[in-house]
């Protein structure tokens, strides 16, 4: 499965310059969203490795839901959804990162899983590493235990794995 989704994200990805402000190369995940057949073998591939390792699966805002719940559906998992601020309806915790562009804030609610659930983090960019590292923060800050974490499309030479320090990261193609 890996060697397909590899194949489907080289062919279907985009590079969009200056986007979303001057400078700035996004790589842009969309067109495998929108393939049946690369949406599959990308979202086996993401859960592969951490196959039995996992209790339930986060989402990151916005791409990240997409792939959190068609892993969830296909391992039979939940999904929780780290989300951006001023989205989730009751008690959350915070945390605040910077971006490539700019800074941002996630937020979870805390009471969603039991204290020590297994979350399988899911996104798909791994840029600079910011919005992973602050969804561990709040993982962990929850009670809950990071048990690795699964991106389509790492960024290597912004070393967001720097940020990652002890995490296990499966990236399934390296830029
Ligand atoms: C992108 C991407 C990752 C993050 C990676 O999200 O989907 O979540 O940036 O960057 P980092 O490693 O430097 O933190 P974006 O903010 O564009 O949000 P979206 O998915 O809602 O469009």
């Amino acid at each position: 499965p890996t060697a397909t989704a590899r194949e489907a994200i080289e062919r279907l990805s985009r590079v969009v310059p200056d986007f979303p402000t001057p400078g700035i190369t996004f790589r842009d995940l969309t067109p495998v969203f929108a393939d049946g057949a690369a949406l599959h073998a990308v979202t086996d591939a993401l859960v592969a490795p951490f196959a039995g390792g996992f209790d339930v699966i986060a989402g990151v805002e916005a791409r990240g839901f997409v792939l959190a719940a068609s892993a969830a559906y296909a391992t039979g998992h939940g999904v929780v959804m780290i989300r951006k601020p001023g989205k989730l309806p009751r008690a959350v915790l915070t945390e605040d990162y910077d971006l490539e562009y700019g800074s941002t804030t996630l937020e979870v609610h805390p009471d969603e899983l039991e204290r020590g659930a297994r979350v399988l983090l899911i996104d798909d960019v791994l840029a600079t590493g910011g919005t992973l590292a602050a969804s561990c923060s709040l993982i962990e800050r929850s009670g809950w235990v990071v048990a690795g974490i699964s991106v389509v499309l790492e960024l290597s030479e912004l070393a967001g794995t720097t940020r990652l320090p002890g995490r296990r990261v499966h990236s399934l193609v390296t830029l």
